[in-house]
């Protein structure tokens, strides 16, 4: 099975986690991804959040599989020298430092463009360059705050909220992605490389367009019909928060199912789209509500829409919320159950189609991970295992030439 990526080359200047989720789904594909790390140390998340001593940590070897891992001081001119020659012979070099961190190293866009014209050189920065925040250093939380996520999530009357999904920094990343194999393509038609920037602000921004839309709704409208808000509360000049109502034309909630008291993730999403409005009549035992005027429209439902959720709810009251859904899929109403990480992690479904994978870590033993979300019909990406601290060192210098003399007087100049 070939893998499309193959033959392309990254080094992998990445750390946390937006730069490595980007660089990881390469390699997944194929990419020959050398991630370059401080000797000793390494990447922060190797020691971050352990659940065992002394070997690399879950939010390492989910982010960083399939990859080669080359331990280099390049703050020292014998590790300048190596990163060069990378450079000379890399198609991409994808980083997320602190914003002017590559510059102050030594290798600012200009003279890696110089070292290889062809090279693609993508960045994550909190910030947009040229933005008045373009100085900060930024964590996920901090960019959902920044783009646009935090002020529209939660209840309206609790503080912003942050999403548990990674909106900042895995969605950042994907972003990259993207960019990369646009750059390439490109480079194809042009022979050039260029730079790639992408900000955790923006990429956060860019899935909460929605409610960029909903601004310009509720500047023009003074309401937005679809939020728990109308008609009975109050709108000011801001998109609110809206709890777990649908963010499009089909009202949703969070419903209590069988067990709710003792189970804090008893619960479905219940959607009441207009197509199936006749359809949850009948599931739910109320087939009089089909063409009765107070309920037959989305518009005249919406005033009493929570009276309504409050009905689904009796009925849910002695159904599972898999027994629930099990019901409600042969209607074709539009639900889920709330699925606890447990849940997933052993869900048979998942496991077959490689979303949840488990692969053996040489310390660690096996461990599961997310595979590729993204499925091809004529390839099935292998997860195999992050690699140790330096663990391809020398087999990566000595593909650039390097004698096993020079590796060791390498490994001596860069001992910590
Ligand atoms: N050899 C020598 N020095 C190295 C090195 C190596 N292999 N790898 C990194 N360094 C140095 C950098 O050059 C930098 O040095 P300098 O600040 O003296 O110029 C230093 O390590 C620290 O880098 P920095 O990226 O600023 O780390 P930090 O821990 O202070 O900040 C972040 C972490 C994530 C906040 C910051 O990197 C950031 O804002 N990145 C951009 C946005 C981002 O990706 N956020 C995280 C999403 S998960």
């Amino acid at each position: 099975m070939t893998r499309p990526l193959e033959g392309i080359k990254i080094i992998d200047f990445t750390h946390v986690q937006a730069g490595p989720a980007c660089t990881q789904l390469l390699a997944w594909f194929g990419a020959d991804v050398i991630k370059v790390e401080r000797p000793g140390s390494g990447d922060v998340t190797r020691t971050q959040l352990r659940d065992i001593p002394n070997v690399d940590a879950l939010y390492f070897t989910m982010l960083n599989s399939n990859k080669k891992s080359l331990t280099l001081d390049t703050k020292k001119p014998e590790g300048k020298e190596v990163l060069e020659k990378l450079i000379r012979e890399s198609d991409v070099m994808v980083e997320n430092f602190g914003p002017g961190a590559l510059d102050r190293m030594g290798f600012p866009w200009e003279h890696i463009k110089e070292l290889n014209p062809k090279m693609i050189l993508a960045s994550v920065k909190g910030f947009s360059d040229g933005h008045h925040y373009d100085d900060l250093k930024v964590y996920e939380n901090v960019a959902q705050c920044a783009g646009g996520s935090a002020s529209t999530t939660g209840f309206w009357d609790g503080p912003p909220t942050i999403s548990a999904a990674a909106l900042g920094d895995s969605n950042t990343g994907m972003h990259l992605a993207i960019g990369i194999l646009t750059a390439l393509i490109g480079r194809d038609k042009t022979g050039k490389g260029q730079k790639v920037a992408v900000s955790m602000q923006d990429s956060v921004l860019n899935l909460c367009r929605v409610k960029l839309r909903d601004q310009q709704r509720l500047d023009r409208l003074g309401y937005l019909e679809e939020y728990p808000q109308y008609p009975h509360g109050e709108f000011s000049d801001v998109v609110p928060r809206g709890g777990n109502a649908g963010g499009g034309g089909q009202p949703g909630w969070v419903l209590k199912c069988k067990g709710w008291e003792t189970d804090p993730n008893a619960y479905i999403y219940f959607t009441i789209q207009g197509h199936a409005w006749a359809p949850i009549c009948k599931a739910i035992g109320k087939p009089e509500w089909i063409d009765d005027p107070k309920y037959n429209t989305a518009q005249a439902r919406q005033p009493h829409i929570f009276d309504i959720f409050a009905t689904i709810e009796t009925w849910l009251a002695d159904k599972t919320k898999f027994e629930a859904v099990d019901i409600l899929r042969k209607f074709d109403i539009p639900c889920a159950p709330v699925l606890t990480m447990k849940e997933l992690a052993n869900d048979p479904s998942l496991r077959e189609s490689g979303t949840i994978t488990e692969v053996q870590h040489k310390e660690r033993g096996p461990y599961l991970t997310v595979g590729s979300p993204i499925k091809f019909s004529d390839m099935k990406p292998e997860i195999t295992a992050s690699p140790l601290l330096g663990e391809h060192t020398d087999e990566v210098l000595a593909s650039l030439g390097y004698s096993s003399e020079q590796i060791s007087k390498l490994h001596d100049a860069q001992a910590v």
